[in-house]
Protein backbone atom coordinates (compact mmCIF):
# COMPACT_ATOMS: atom_id res chain seq x y z
CA UNK A 1 0.00 0.00 0.00
CA UNK A 2 1.97 2.96 -1.47
CA UNK A 3 0.08 6.76 -0.06
CA UNK A 4 1.68 9.60 -2.03
CA UNK A 5 1.11 13.34 -1.10
CA UNK A 6 -0.34 15.15 -3.85
CA UNK A 7 3.12 17.41 -3.58
CA UNK A 8 5.18 14.65 -4.23
CA UNK A 9 2.83 13.90 -7.34
CA UNK A 10 3.46 17.31 -8.53
CA UNK A 11 7.47 17.04 -8.76
CA UNK A 12 9.56 16.10 -10.92
CA UNK A 13 10.95 12.88 -9.08
CA UNK A 14 7.40 11.65 -9.20
CA UNK A 15 8.06 9.72 -12.94
CA UNK A 16 10.99 8.25 -10.90
CA UNK A 17 8.43 6.83 -8.21
CA UNK A 18 6.46 5.55 -10.26
CA UNK A 19 9.25 3.54 -12.36
CA UNK A 20 10.32 2.00 -8.94
CA UNK A 21 6.70 1.03 -8.66
CA UNK A 22 6.74 -0.74 -12.15
CA UNK A 23 10.18 -2.98 -10.76
CA UNK A 24 8.05 -3.93 -7.86
CA UNK A 25 4.95 -4.75 -9.92
CA UNK A 26 7.86 -6.32 -12.18
CA UNK A 27 8.98 -8.82 -9.40
CA UNK A 28 5.25 -9.90 -8.63
CA UNK A 29 4.62 -7.21 -5.46
CA UNK A 30 0.83 -5.98 -5.68
CA UNK A 31 0.50 -2.44 -4.98
CA UNK A 32 -2.29 -0.34 -4.36
CA UNK A 33 -1.67 3.59 -4.93
CA UNK A 34 -3.37 6.06 -2.91
CA UNK A 35 -2.52 9.52 -3.21
CA UNK A 36 -3.49 13.32 -1.33
CA UNK A 37 -4.45 16.23 -3.16
CA UNK A 38 -3.71 18.94 -0.49
CA UNK A 39 -1.06 21.08 -2.92
CA UNK A 40 -2.87 20.83 -5.93
CA UNK A 41 -6.10 21.88 -3.75
CA UNK A 42 -4.45 24.74 -2.53
CA UNK A 43 -2.98 26.04 -5.80
CA UNK A 44 -6.41 25.66 -7.55
CA UNK A 45 -7.60 27.85 -4.71
CA UNK A 46 -4.79 30.57 -5.49
CA UNK A 47 -5.63 30.33 -9.15
CA UNK A 48 -9.22 31.52 -8.83
CA UNK A 49 -8.61 33.46 -5.30
CA UNK A 50 -10.91 31.21 -3.54
CA UNK A 51 -10.40 31.37 0.35
CA UNK A 52 -10.46 26.52 0.66
CA UNK A 53 -12.12 25.68 3.54
CA UNK A 54 -9.35 23.23 4.51
CA UNK A 55 -7.18 21.39 2.37
CA UNK A 56 -5.72 18.20 3.86
CA UNK A 57 -9.58 16.67 4.40
CA UNK A 58 -8.92 17.20 8.74
CA UNK A 59 -11.10 20.06 8.82
CA UNK A 60 -14.69 20.93 7.49
CA UNK A 61 -15.09 21.06 3.51
CA UNK A 62 -17.46 23.64 1.89
CA UNK A 63 -18.98 22.84 -1.15
CA UNK A 64 -16.22 25.49 -2.82
CA UNK A 65 -13.46 23.48 -1.48
CA UNK A 66 -15.07 20.21 -1.92
CA UNK A 67 -15.20 21.45 -5.89
CA UNK A 68 -11.67 21.91 -5.87
CA UNK A 69 -10.92 18.47 -4.16
CA UNK A 70 -12.62 16.96 -7.16
CA UNK A 71 -11.31 19.05 -9.87
CA UNK A 72 -7.78 18.52 -8.50
CA UNK A 73 -8.56 15.00 -7.44
CA UNK A 74 -9.37 14.08 -11.11
CA UNK A 75 -6.53 15.89 -12.65
CA UNK A 76 -4.18 13.93 -10.52
CA UNK A 77 -5.32 10.62 -11.09
CA UNK A 78 -5.10 11.13 -14.78
CA UNK A 79 -1.55 12.44 -14.33
CA UNK A 80 -1.20 9.16 -12.59
CA UNK A 81 -2.64 6.67 -15.23
CA UNK A 82 -0.65 8.68 -17.98
CA UNK A 83 2.66 8.16 -15.81
CA UNK A 84 1.91 3.81 -15.63
CA UNK A 85 0.87 3.84 -18.97
CA UNK A 86 4.28 5.16 -19.45
CA UNK A 87 5.89 2.80 -17.69
CA UNK A 88 3.77 -0.13 -19.31
CA UNK A 89 1.68 -1.17 -16.12
CA UNK A 90 -2.37 -1.64 -16.12
CA UNK A 91 -3.84 0.96 -13.71
CA UNK A 92 -7.57 2.27 -13.11
CA UNK A 93 -8.71 4.91 -10.53
CA UNK A 94 -11.56 3.34 -8.15
CA UNK A 95 -14.43 4.14 -6.39
CA UNK A 96 -13.76 1.74 -3.33
CA UNK A 97 -14.60 3.91 -0.38
CA UNK A 98 -17.71 3.99 0.98
CA UNK A 99 -18.05 7.11 3.52
CA UNK A 100 -19.89 8.60 5.86
CA UNK A 101 -19.86 12.59 6.84
CA UNK A 102 -18.36 13.16 9.85
CA UNK A 103 -20.99 15.04 11.46
CA UNK A 104 -20.75 17.48 13.95
CA UNK A 105 -17.49 18.12 15.82
CA UNK A 106 -17.10 20.22 18.91
CA UNK A 107 -19.85 22.53 17.57
CA UNK A 108 -18.93 22.84 14.20
CA UNK A 109 -20.16 20.98 11.17
CA UNK A 110 -17.66 19.54 9.40
CA UNK A 111 -20.04 19.85 5.81
CA UNK A 112 -18.45 17.49 3.24
CA UNK A 113 -15.32 15.93 4.92
CA UNK A 114 -16.19 12.16 5.58
CA UNK A 115 -14.94 9.27 7.18
CA UNK A 116 -14.36 5.91 5.82
CA UNK A 117 -17.35 3.69 6.58
CA UNK A 118 -15.77 0.69 4.10
CA UNK A 119 -13.46 -0.64 2.15
CA UNK A 120 -14.96 -2.74 -1.27
CA UNK A 121 -12.03 -5.27 -0.80
CA UNK A 122 -13.40 -7.17 -3.70
CA UNK A 123 -13.18 -4.39 -5.89
CA UNK A 124 -9.74 -3.84 -5.31
CA UNK A 125 -8.06 -7.27 -4.51
CA UNK A 126 -10.17 -7.92 -8.19
CA UNK A 127 -8.37 -5.73 -9.62
CA UNK A 128 -4.75 -6.90 -7.75
CA UNK A 129 -5.23 -10.65 -8.81
CA UNK A 130 -5.74 -9.26 -12.47
CA UNK A 131 -2.25 -7.35 -12.19
CA UNK A 132 -4.03 -4.07 -12.12
CA UNK A 133 -2.42 -1.22 -10.43
CA UNK A 134 -5.81 0.05 -8.59
CA UNK A 135 -5.63 4.29 -7.90
CA UNK A 136 -7.75 5.34 -5.23
CA UNK A 137 -8.32 9.09 -4.49
CA UNK A 138 -8.86 10.41 -1.25
CA UNK A 139 -12.16 10.61 -2.06
CA UNK A 140 -15.28 8.82 -0.15
CA UNK A 141 -19.27 7.98 -1.91
CA UNK A 142 -22.27 7.16 0.56
CA UNK A 143 -24.61 5.23 -0.53
CA UNK A 144 -26.40 7.93 -2.69
CA UNK A 145 -23.52 8.61 -4.46
CA UNK A 146 -22.18 11.81 -2.43
CA UNK A 147 -18.85 12.20 -2.78
CA UNK A 148 -16.72 13.24 0.57
CA UNK A 149 -13.23 14.70 0.93
CA UNK A 150 -11.52 12.55 2.82
CA UNK A 151 -7.93 12.67 5.05
CA UNK A 152 -5.33 10.18 2.81
CA UNK A 153 -3.36 8.96 5.48
CA UNK A 154 -6.61 7.31 7.27
CA UNK A 155 -7.83 6.00 3.87
CA UNK A 156 -4.45 4.62 3.84
CA UNK A 157 -5.08 2.87 7.06
CA UNK A 158 -8.23 1.62 6.39
CA UNK A 159 -7.43 0.21 2.96
CA UNK A 160 -4.35 -1.61 4.59
CA UNK A 161 -6.03 -2.88 7.20
CA UNK A 162 -8.78 -4.13 5.23
CA UNK A 163 -6.90 -5.84 2.66
CA UNK A 164 -4.12 -7.04 5.40
CA UNK A 165 -1.52 -5.38 3.46
CA UNK A 166 2.08 -6.36 5.15
CA UNK A 167 3.23 -2.53 4.38
CA UNK A 168 2.19 1.32 3.89
CA UNK A 169 4.85 3.34 2.61
CA UNK A 170 3.79 7.33 3.13
CA UNK A 171 5.81 9.27 0.14
CA UNK A 172 6.29 12.73 1.59
CA UNK A 173 8.08 15.70 1.41
CA UNK A 174 9.90 15.23 4.03
CA UNK A 175 13.06 12.61 5.18
CA UNK A 176 10.83 10.35 7.27
CA UNK A 177 9.61 11.15 10.67
CA UNK A 178 12.22 13.48 12.25
CA UNK A 179 12.49 14.00 16.09
CA UNK A 180 13.80 17.26 16.89
CA UNK A 181 15.51 17.68 13.61
CA UNK A 182 16.80 14.26 13.61
CA UNK A 183 15.26 11.22 11.08
CA UNK A 184 13.95 8.44 12.97
CA UNK A 185 15.16 5.15 11.31
CA UNK A 186 13.60 2.28 12.84
CA UNK A 187 11.33 2.22 16.07
CA UNK A 188 8.64 0.18 17.28
CA UNK A 189 4.95 1.82 17.38
CA UNK A 190 4.59 1.42 21.15
CA UNK A 191 8.05 3.57 21.68
CA UNK A 192 7.12 6.24 18.78
CA UNK A 193 3.77 6.66 21.02
CA UNK A 194 5.51 7.84 23.43
CA UNK A 195 7.55 10.19 22.07
CA UNK A 196 4.81 11.98 19.98
CA UNK A 197 4.02 15.21 21.46
CA UNK A 198 -0.04 16.13 22.38
CA UNK A 199 0.39 19.50 21.08
CA UNK A 200 -0.78 19.54 17.23
CA UNK A 201 1.50 22.44 16.80
CA UNK A 202 4.79 20.81 18.29
CA UNK A 203 7.51 22.44 16.09
CA UNK A 204 10.05 19.77 17.35
CA UNK A 205 8.26 16.84 15.35
CA UNK A 206 7.57 16.63 11.88
CA UNK A 207 4.76 14.53 9.79
CA UNK A 208 3.22 14.72 12.84
CA UNK A 209 -0.42 13.09 11.04
CA UNK A 210 1.81 10.28 8.91
CA UNK A 211 3.31 9.46 12.77
CA UNK A 212 0.00 8.83 14.03
CA UNK A 213 -1.54 7.11 11.11
CA UNK A 214 1.80 4.81 11.58
CA UNK A 215 0.74 3.89 14.84
CA UNK A 216 -2.90 3.26 13.94
CA UNK A 217 -1.77 1.30 10.78
CA UNK A 218 0.39 -1.00 13.68
CA UNK A 219 -2.41 -1.05 16.09
CA UNK A 220 -4.93 -2.29 12.94
CA UNK A 221 -2.35 -5.38 12.46
CA UNK A 222 -0.25 -4.00 9.83
CA UNK A 223 3.65 -4.93 10.71
CA UNK A 224 5.72 -2.08 8.77
CA UNK A 225 4.78 1.28 8.08
CA UNK A 226 7.53 3.61 6.34
CA UNK A 227 7.87 7.46 5.66
CA UNK A 228 10.18 8.20 3.17
CA UNK A 229 10.87 11.22 0.94
CA UNK A 230 8.88 11.02 -2.91
CA UNK A 231 12.22 13.71 -3.91
CA UNK A 232 15.25 11.05 -3.55
CA UNK A 233 15.70 9.30 -6.62
CA UNK A 234 14.93 5.75 -6.33
CA UNK A 235 14.13 6.33 -2.81
CA UNK A 236 11.19 3.63 -2.39
CA UNK A 237 12.96 0.90 -3.93
CA UNK A 238 16.30 1.55 -1.63
CA UNK A 239 13.73 1.96 1.26
CA UNK A 240 12.20 -1.63 0.38
CA UNK A 241 15.66 -3.39 -0.54
CA UNK A 242 17.96 -2.32 1.23
CA UNK A 243 18.06 -3.20 5.05
CA UNK A 244 19.25 0.57 5.99
CA UNK A 245 16.67 2.06 3.93
CA UNK A 246 16.34 5.92 3.27
CA UNK A 247 13.40 6.80 5.77
CA UNK A 248 11.67 6.01 8.96
CA UNK A 249 10.65 2.46 9.77
CA UNK A 250 7.87 2.44 11.78
CA UNK A 251 6.66 -1.30 12.91
CA UNK A 252 4.58 -3.34 15.36
CA UNK A 253 5.89 -5.16 18.77
CA UNK A 254 4.17 -8.19 18.01
CA UNK A 255 6.68 -9.80 18.60
CA UNK A 256 6.48 -8.67 22.11
CA UNK A 257 3.32 -10.57 22.15
CA UNK A 258 5.69 -13.91 20.46
CA UNK A 259 8.06 -14.97 24.21
CA UNK A 260 9.60 -17.85 24.70
CA UNK A 261 8.03 -20.69 27.09
CA UNK A 262 9.20 -21.48 30.32
CA UNK A 263 8.19 -24.89 32.18
CA UNK A 264 5.63 -23.65 33.80
CA UNK A 265 3.58 -22.82 29.86
CA UNK A 266 3.83 -26.08 28.89
CA UNK A 267 0.30 -27.05 30.44
CA UNK A 268 -1.03 -23.96 28.31
CA UNK A 269 0.93 -25.49 24.96
CA UNK A 270 -0.57 -28.58 25.13
CA UNK A 271 -4.28 -27.74 25.43
CA UNK A 272 -4.29 -25.05 23.04
CA UNK A 273 -2.69 -27.62 21.03
CA UNK A 274 -5.35 -30.27 21.81
CA UNK A 275 -8.15 -30.41 19.11
CA UNK A 276 -5.28 -29.88 16.57
CA UNK A 277 -3.76 -33.06 17.84
CA UNK A 278 -6.78 -34.87 17.90
CA UNK A 279 -7.71 -33.91 14.54
CA UNK A 280 -3.62 -34.97 13.18
CA UNK A 281 -3.12 -31.61 11.90
CA UNK A 282 -0.13 -31.40 14.15
CA UNK A 283 1.75 -34.76 15.81
CA UNK A 284 1.11 -34.76 19.63
CA UNK A 285 3.89 -33.79 21.39
CA UNK A 286 4.57 -35.16 25.47
CA UNK A 287 5.17 -32.52 28.27
CA UNK A 288 8.35 -34.54 28.18
CA UNK A 289 8.94 -33.71 24.49
CA UNK A 290 8.66 -29.85 25.01
CA UNK A 291 10.93 -29.59 28.15
CA UNK A 292 13.88 -30.96 26.15
CA UNK A 293 13.23 -28.71 23.90
CA UNK A 294 12.04 -25.73 25.73
CA UNK A 295 13.71 -23.11 24.10
CA UNK A 296 12.65 -23.91 20.77
CA UNK A 297 9.21 -23.17 21.79
CA UNK A 298 7.52 -19.53 21.50
CA UNK A 299 3.78 -18.48 22.50
CA UNK A 300 1.65 -15.94 20.88
CA UNK A 301 -0.26 -14.03 23.90
CA UNK A 302 -3.26 -11.72 23.80
CA UNK A 303 -3.36 -9.73 27.55
CA UNK A 304 -1.49 -12.80 28.69
CA UNK A 305 -3.49 -15.16 26.97
CA UNK A 306 -1.92 -18.06 25.05
CA UNK A 307 -3.61 -17.74 21.63
CA UNK A 308 -1.02 -19.57 19.64
CA UNK A 309 2.53 -21.53 19.48
CA UNK A 310 5.18 -22.22 16.76
CA UNK A 311 8.77 -23.53 17.38
CA UNK A 312 11.44 -23.64 15.79
CA UNK A 313 13.74 -26.68 15.67
CA UNK A 314 17.62 -25.53 14.51
CA UNK A 315 20.43 -28.20 12.33
CA UNK A 316 23.31 -25.65 12.71
CA UNK A 317 25.51 -27.74 10.93
CA UNK A 318 23.52 -28.03 7.37
CA UNK A 319 22.27 -24.33 8.23
CA UNK A 320 18.68 -25.32 8.09
CA UNK A 321 15.67 -24.54 10.76
CA UNK A 322 12.31 -26.46 10.90
CA UNK A 323 9.43 -25.01 11.23
CA UNK A 324 6.41 -26.78 13.63
CA UNK A 325 3.65 -27.12 16.37
CA UNK A 326 2.22 -23.85 14.64
CA UNK A 327 -1.36 -23.98 15.86
CA UNK A 328 -3.49 -20.27 16.53
CA UNK A 329 -6.70 -21.02 18.72
CA UNK A 330 -10.21 -21.13 17.01
CA UNK A 331 -11.42 -18.35 18.29
CA UNK A 332 -8.34 -15.90 16.98
CA UNK A 333 -7.89 -17.81 13.83
CA UNK A 334 -7.87 -15.54 10.15
CA UNK A 335 -6.72 -12.56 12.12
CA UNK A 336 -3.20 -12.90 11.01
CA UNK A 337 -1.35 -14.35 13.92
CA UNK A 338 -0.45 -17.57 12.04
CA UNK A 339 1.37 -15.16 9.50
CA UNK A 340 3.22 -13.43 12.37
CA UNK A 341 4.26 -16.59 13.94
CA UNK A 342 5.91 -17.82 10.94
CA UNK A 343 7.06 -14.10 9.91
CA UNK A 344 8.95 -14.61 13.56
CA UNK A 345 10.33 -17.50 12.99
CA UNK A 346 11.23 -16.76 9.69
CA UNK A 347 13.13 -13.83 11.10
CA UNK A 348 14.56 -16.09 14.32
CA UNK A 349 16.18 -18.72 11.86
CA UNK A 350 17.37 -16.03 9.63
CA UNK A 351 19.64 -14.13 12.72
CA UNK A 352 20.24 -17.77 13.15
CA UNK A 353 22.30 -17.91 10.05
CA UNK A 354 19.92 -21.07 8.36
CA UNK A 355 19.94 -20.90 4.71
CA UNK A 356 16.78 -23.40 4.74
CA UNK A 357 13.38 -23.37 6.84
CA UNK A 358 11.70 -26.53 6.08
CA UNK A 359 8.02 -28.01 7.60
CA UNK A 360 6.41 -30.79 7.36
CA UNK A 361 2.58 -30.75 7.03
CA UNK A 362 -0.41 -33.35 6.41
CA UNK A 363 -3.52 -30.70 6.43
CA UNK A 364 -2.35 -27.22 6.27
CA UNK A 365 0.41 -27.45 3.45
CA UNK A 366 -1.73 -25.11 1.05
CA UNK A 367 -1.86 -22.59 3.66
CA UNK A 368 2.30 -22.02 3.95
CA UNK A 369 2.07 -22.18 0.46
CA UNK A 370 -0.12 -19.72 -0.17
CA UNK A 371 0.73 -17.72 2.40
CA UNK A 372 4.21 -17.95 3.29
CA UNK A 373 6.29 -18.89 -0.06
CA UNK A 374 6.98 -22.25 0.83
CA UNK A 375 7.44 -24.82 -2.08
CA UNK A 376 7.41 -27.99 -2.03
CA UNK A 377 10.34 -30.21 -1.43
CA UNK A 378 12.03 -33.86 -0.75
CA UNK A 379 12.80 -36.12 1.63
CA UNK A 380 16.56 -35.10 0.25
CA UNK A 381 15.78 -31.35 1.30
CA UNK A 382 15.63 -32.61 5.63
CA UNK A 383 18.26 -33.00 8.05
CA UNK A 384 19.62 -36.65 7.77
CA UNK A 385 18.32 -36.96 11.40
CA UNK A 386 14.99 -35.74 10.89
CA UNK A 387 14.50 -37.71 7.73
CA UNK A 388 14.50 -40.96 9.76
CA UNK A 389 12.14 -39.24 11.91
CA UNK A 390 9.79 -38.50 9.03
CA UNK A 391 9.65 -42.21 7.57
CA UNK A 392 9.60 -43.49 10.73
CA UNK A 393 6.12 -41.30 11.29
CA UNK A 394 4.31 -42.91 9.19
CA UNK A 395 1.96 -40.09 8.76
CA UNK A 396 3.52 -39.38 5.00
CA UNK A 397 3.17 -35.40 5.63
CA UNK A 398 4.46 -33.31 2.65
CA UNK A 399 7.50 -31.79 2.85
CA UNK A 400 7.84 -28.15 2.28
CA UNK A 401 10.88 -25.62 2.44
CA UNK A 402 11.72 -22.26 1.73
CA UNK A 403 15.20 -20.97 1.34
CA UNK A 404 15.44 -17.88 3.13
CA UNK A 405 18.52 -16.28 0.26
CA UNK A 406 15.53 -16.01 -2.17
CA UNK A 407 13.50 -14.50 -0.02
CA UNK A 408 13.19 -10.58 1.70
CA UNK A 409 13.84 -9.73 5.08
CA UNK A 410 11.75 -8.07 7.59
CA UNK A 411 12.17 -4.24 6.01
CA UNK A 412 11.60 -5.56 2.64
CA UNK A 413 8.34 -7.20 2.38
CA UNK A 414 5.44 -5.55 0.82
CA UNK A 415 2.23 -6.03 -0.24
C1 LIG B 1 -3.09 -23.07 9.96
C2 LIG B 1 -3.25 -22.04 11.10
C3 LIG B 1 -1.98 -21.97 11.90
C4 LIG B 1 -3.58 -20.68 10.46
O1 LIG B 1 -3.63 -19.69 11.48
P1 LIG B 1 -4.39 -18.29 11.28
O2 LIG B 1 -3.92 -17.36 12.35
O3 LIG B 1 -5.84 -18.53 11.18
O4 LIG B 1 -3.83 -17.86 9.86
P2 LIG B 1 -3.77 -16.41 9.19
O5 LIG B 1 -4.76 -15.50 9.86
O6 LIG B 1 -2.36 -15.99 9.11
O7 LIG B 1 -4.24 -16.76 7.71
C5 LIG B 1 -5.57 -17.07 7.46
C6 LIG B 1 -5.73 -17.51 6.03
O8 LIG B 1 -5.16 -18.82 5.86
C7 LIG B 1 -6.15 -19.72 5.36
N1 LIG B 1 -5.95 -21.03 5.98
C8 LIG B 1 -6.06 -21.37 7.29
N2 LIG B 1 -5.84 -22.68 7.44
C9 LIG B 1 -5.58 -23.18 6.23
C10 LIG B 1 -5.29 -24.49 5.76
N3 LIG B 1 -5.24 -25.55 6.57
N4 LIG B 1 -5.06 -24.64 4.43
C11 LIG B 1 -5.14 -23.59 3.58
N5 LIG B 1 -5.42 -22.32 3.98
C12 LIG B 1 -5.65 -22.13 5.28
C13 LIG B 1 -7.46 -19.10 5.81
O9 LIG B 1 -8.51 -19.52 4.97
C14 LIG B 1 -7.18 -17.60 5.64
O10 LIG B 1 -7.30 -17.24 4.27
P3 LIG B 1 -7.63 -15.69 3.84
O11 LIG B 1 -6.48 -14.87 4.30
O12 LIG B 1 -7.69 -15.82 2.36
O13 LIG B 1 -8.91 -15.38 4.53
C15 LIG B 1 -4.47 -22.39 12.01
O14 LIG B 1 -5.61 -22.55 11.23
C16 LIG B 1 -4.26 -23.65 12.83
O15 LIG B 1 -3.86 -23.57 13.97
N6 LIG B 1 -4.60 -24.82 12.26
C17 LIG B 1 -4.47 -26.06 12.98
C18 LIG B 1 -3.04 -26.51 13.19
C19 LIG B 1 -2.27 -26.68 11.91
O16 LIG B 1 -2.76 -27.23 10.93
N7 LIG B 1 -1.01 -26.23 11.94
C20 LIG B 1 -0.06 -26.39 10.87
C21 LIG B 1 0.75 -27.59 11.25
S1 LIG B 1 2.12 -27.83 10.21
Amino acid sequence: MISVDGAIVAEENFSNVLLDIAVLRSLNIQVILLHGAAEQIAHLAREQGIDPSDVDGSGPTDDVTLELAMTAGNRLAHEILEGFAAHDLRSAVTNAINAQPVGIIRGESQLNTGRVEKIDVELLSGMLERGVVPVVPPLGFDRSGRTYRLNSDAVAVAVAESLRAVKVIFITTEDGLLDQGKLIRELPASELEKRLPSNEEAAHFSNLSKARAAIRACHAGIPRVHVINGRTNEGLLTEVFSNEGIGTLIYANDYQQIRSIRKKDVRHLIQLTRDSVEAEELTERSRQDILRQLDDYYLFEIDRHPIGCVALHLYPNERKGELAFLCVSHSHERQGIGRRLMEFVEEKARQAGVEMLFLLSTQAYSYFQEKAGFVEGSIADLPAERSAAHVGSGRNSKILIKRLSEHLGPRSRVS
